[in-house]
């Protein structure tokens, strides 16, 4: 061939090439990715339709471990197959390659492809161009043309839910069709056809939706409140999701929404009955269980009878409402509550002597058979109630806002619980005895003044008789101490000159003004005992609150070096590490005095559960990014490199606004003499905290810290100590705990209790995977401090994988050598730090 002949084709097939790619890429998207199908094609097996904005797709498919076919619809972009609703769950193809199809008077059909058999099919329509059109909602509907939306669908698969509600979909009834709209469970993984299980919406009395087992209800939502279910306090702090009721003469539905489109969430009954909310993970590629019902003993339908109230905090669970006895004895000593409770006496209705009893904090009683009145006041509901000589209880029927709308019982009140938060006031009507003292104590006042008073004066001599006692011997004390200190110092002020070059001024305060303060150190006052002394707390005369550090007499240190050292401590200025106000040098004394920290210690709070709840999630965000900014400005931006040594929870204190302060820091060359000796003999800080390599051969560097770090961050998330033991696997600290969860994709299983679900998923779920950078076993793996800034703070910086984290089993190795180990058994508190000088 000649060169000339060679180009002009060549060009040629460049320039066929890009129009060549778009007719592929034009036919590509016009096989597969269509949303819509006609009666002139068919969607057979393989093929698929796909929503417009590709968010489900739906095609033929057979669950594992089954041959048989089913049309079903699943998520396009969750990378585990999740099947949301199955057309012919009763109806499998078995034989051959199924075939759907919509038929010319508007039907969809599916067959079997070569016999034409025709297996699953919906019922005619008047359609003149019949279309069938798989929205981005998830909703398969039919209608005229390709212009069909839910709005003018004469058949939808949203008014045929298989197991899962989608957002948007409707739970509950379509009253002018007669439509139940419920979900049923699989019968297993392999098999979609009807389980006995079911959600679904029972509209008698105020609507309610039950979960049941064949023809027993399990599980109750109870009635709509008008913000949430009143059985499901926990929804009320979805913060992600919007919940809605609808009822009126043609609608009573449930349904949900997610405020932020790109989460995928899902409400599915499962296969052995209970109700899930799963959310989807990018992170982790799987399903994380968001939420579940039933939970507790008292979620069962009416453990406690009529009349019984059901308190899962409590042992036994149930107990009768105030006013009722239980009606038969013999079975409740046994625990056997379903009997319930009667009324120790009678109601009075003619004499109009009866009055109501609030019973607070509850899950209302079954609604079933009771009378709603959104019109009505919470008044007028008890006028109502009082004037019908039927009514047994009543409660506001909307709390929303200042409350309105009457509910009315008029039998037993059946199903009915308490919870910690978030339930809502029930009046239970009693005759005029049995209200008894809770409204009208008055008649035994006299017996109740001498049962107060006499205490109370003779407590105060006890307590004066004390003080005086106390007073005298601080007064002795100071005396005494001051007369040595003086004699071993002189005048105090005079150290200052030794080492007068440097320019910060540190207050030397005199031991009387301490003494005085912290009333002579006074057992009140104290505040906990740290490995190297006991702290107080103290009021100076002009009223400040000090915290007080006094130091045990061991100490081997000299005057010079110790005030080197607080000088040194002095220096370090941050928002997040507690501030040295002064210190005492008298005698064998040495004090460090620090500002007063109010709200305490991060633990006093994080793992006392009555009040982790003032712990929201924000707080606990701050409180680590404050921790990390502390601990980046001591490894990196002061002016010298400072391992803390000794991070924890108990280090961390807590200022008015509970922004957290780092404290004790700087203690070790106190006490340690010589610090390279202290880096490989004596290994100080706390078990749970300490990260491998420091605990088993002594080696510390800025990465131990960062370990103790991490191990905080899952403390704080969790609300758990590393120590504790959980029960899914007893050998596991919460290291090993949170690390299982991540693996598995479960990471939110691990957030508190108590922040109840009230909190951004994904800065959850940021926290806990630096949580887990820094406590990898390896201290190569784990990010800077200046790294955990980054990390923690911008949305979008892209987190490594964590590996294992070091240490995850619940017991502590043993080489650890024994002087730390003392110390940890005597004291749950040790301190200790290293100082390099400059760099
Ligand atoms: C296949 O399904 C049909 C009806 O759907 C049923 O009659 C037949 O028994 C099934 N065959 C097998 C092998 O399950
Ligand atoms: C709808 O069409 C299918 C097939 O095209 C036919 O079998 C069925 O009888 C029709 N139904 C009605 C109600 O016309
Ligand atoms: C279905 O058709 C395929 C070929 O298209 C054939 O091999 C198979 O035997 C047929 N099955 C039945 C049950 O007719
Ligand atoms: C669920 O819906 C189906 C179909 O509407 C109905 O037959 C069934 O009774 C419903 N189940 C319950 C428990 O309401
Ligand atoms: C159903 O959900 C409950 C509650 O989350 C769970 O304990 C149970 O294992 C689940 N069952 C199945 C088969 O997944
Ligand atoms: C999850 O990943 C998909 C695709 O990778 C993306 O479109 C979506 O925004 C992600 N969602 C979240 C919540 O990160
Ligand atoms: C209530 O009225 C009845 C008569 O209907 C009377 O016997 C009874 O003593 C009254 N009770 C009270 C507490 O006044
Ligand atoms: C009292 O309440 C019952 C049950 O709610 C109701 O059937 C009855 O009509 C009411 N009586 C009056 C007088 O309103
Ligand atoms: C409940 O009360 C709020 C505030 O008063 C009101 O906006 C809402 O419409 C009420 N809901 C119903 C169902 O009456
Ligand atoms: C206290 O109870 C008596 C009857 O036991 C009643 O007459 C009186 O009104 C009640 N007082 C208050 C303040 O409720």
């Amino acid at each position: 061939m000649f060169p000339s002949e060679l180009e002009p084709k060549t060009m040629r097939k460049l320039h066929l090439r890009p129009c060549f790619l778009l007719l592929t890429s034009m036919l590509f998207s016009l096989t597969i990715a269509r949303d819509t199908l006609t009666p002139a094609d068919t969607l057979t097996d393989g093929e698929t339709l796909v929503s417009s904005g590709e968010k489900f797709e739906l095609g033929f498919f057979s669950p594992p471990g089954s041959t048989n076919k089913y049309v079903g619809l699943w998520y396009k972009k969750v990378t585990v197959q999740t099947i949301v609703m199955v057309l012919n769950r009763q109806n499998p193809i078995n034989s051959s390659t199924g075939v759907l199809t919509i038929t010319n008077n508007g039907s969809l059909v599916i067959s079997d492809q070569n016999s034409s058999r025709i297996i699953w099919s919906t019922p005619a329509t008047s359609l003149e161009n019949p279309v069938a059109r798989l929205l981005d909602t998830g909703n398969l509907v039919v209608g005229e043309d390709a212009s069909v939306s839910a709005d003018n669908a004469a058949w939808q698969s949203f008014d045929y839910p298989t197991d899962t509600l989608l957002p948007g979909m409707k739970l509950g009834w379509d009253l002018r069709r007669g439509l139940n709209r419920n979900l049923t469970a699989w019968l297993s993984s392999s098999d979609p056809a009807i389980a006995p299980y079911t959600m679904a919406m029972d509209i008698q009395g105020d609507p309610q939706i039950f979960l049941w087992s064949g023809s027993t209800r399990t599980w109750r939502t109870g009635p709509w409140n008008g913000l949430r279910y009143s059985g499901i306090p926990e929804m009320q702090t979805y913060s992600m999701f919007t919940f809605t009721y609808v009822t009126n003469q043609d609608e009573i539905y449930y349904t949900f929404n997610i405020r932020d489109q790109s989460i995928i969430s899902r409400l599915i009954v499962n296969q052995t009955g209970s109700a899930q909310r799963l959310v989807w993970l990018n992170q982790t590629g799987s399903w994380n269980l968001f939420w579940f019902a039933p939970k507790d003993q008292c979620d069962s339908v009416s453990p406690c009878g009529p009349n019984g109230v059901c308190d899962p905090n409590n042992s036994p669970i149930c107990d009768c409402l105030q006013g009722f006895v239980p009606k038969s004895p013999t079975n409740w000593a046994l625990r056997d509550g379903t009997d319930g409770c009667v009324r120790k006496t009678e109601l009075d209705c003619r004499n109009r002597t009866d009055g109501f009893v609030t019973v607070a904090e509850t899950k209302l009683p079954d609604t079933s058979s009771a009378t709603v009145d959104m019109s009505l006041s919470l008044d007028d509901c008890r006028t109502k109630c009082l004037s019908n000589c039927s009514c047994t209880a009543y409660a506001s029927a909307n709390i929303s806002g200042s409350g309105s709308g009457c509910i009315t019982w008029s039998t037993g009140l059946t199903d009915l619980r308490l919870y910690t938060y978030a339930g809502q006031d029930l009046y239970v009507r009693l005759a005029a005895k049995d209200l008894g003292s809770t409204s009208n104590g008055s008649h035994n006042g006299g017996a109740s003044m001498v049962a107060i008073v006499v205490p109370v004066v003779l407590g105060t001599l006890i307590i004066t008789l004390i003080g005086c006692c106390l007073w005298r011997r601080r007064r002795r004390r100071i005396r005494r101490v001051a007369r040595r200190g003086t004699m071993t110092f002189g005048d105090l002020h005079n150290i200052d000159e030794h080492s007068g070059k440097d320019e910060v001024d540190l207050p030397l305060l005199d031991l009387a003004t301490i003494v005085d303060a912290t009333d002579d150190f006074s057992m009140e006052n104290k505040l906990g005992e740290g490995g190297f002394g006991p702290v107080y707390k103290g009021k100076l005369a002009d009223g400040k609150e000090i915290g007080v550090k006094r130091l045990a007499k061991t100490s081997v240190q000299g005057c010079d070096e110790f005030k080197n050292e607080v000088m040194l401590i002095a220096k370090l200025q941050h928002r997040n590490l507690v501030q040295l106000l002064g210190c005492c040098i008298q005698g064998e004394e040495r004090m460090l005095v620090y500002e007063y920290m109010p709200n305490k210690s991060l633990d006093a709070l994080l793992f006392d559960k009555s009040k982790a709840a003032l712990l929201d999630w924000q707080t606990r965000h701050r409180i680590i990014m404050g921790i990390a900014r502390g601990l980046l400005y001591l490894h990196q931006d002061s002016r010298f490199r400072i391992i803390h040594r000794d991070l924890k929870a108990s280090n961390i204190l807590l200022d008015k606004e509970m922004n957290p302060k780092i404290s004790d820091f700087g203690m070790a060359r106190i006490f340690g003499g010589d610090e390279t000796e202290v880096n490989t003999r004596k290994v100080v800080g706390t078990y749970g905290y300490m990260s491998p390599e420091y605990a088993m051969d002594g080696i510390f560097s800025v990465k131990s810290d960062v370990f103790s770090f991490g191990v905080l961050v899952l403390e704080i998330i969790s609300g758990k100590k590393n120590r504790g033991i959980y029960l899914s696997d007893p050998k596991l600290n919460l290291l090993g705990h949170a690390w299982n969860l991540w693996k598995d994709g479960n990471a939110l299983e691990l957030v508190d209790e108590s922040l109840a679900f009230a909190f951004p998923m994904a800065e959850v779920l940021r926290c806990t995977k630096v949580g887990l950078l820094c406590v990898q076993e390896r201290p190569e793996d784990r990010p800077t401090m200046s790294n955990v800034v980054l990390m923690l703070g911008s949305e979008s910086a892209t987190l490594p994988n964590p590996r294992q984290p070091g240490f995850i089993t619940a017991r502590v190795p043993l080489e650890v050598d024994s002087s730390s180990s003392k110390q940890d058994s005597v004291s749950i508190n040790e301190i200790s730090v290293t100082m390099f000088e400059g760099r």
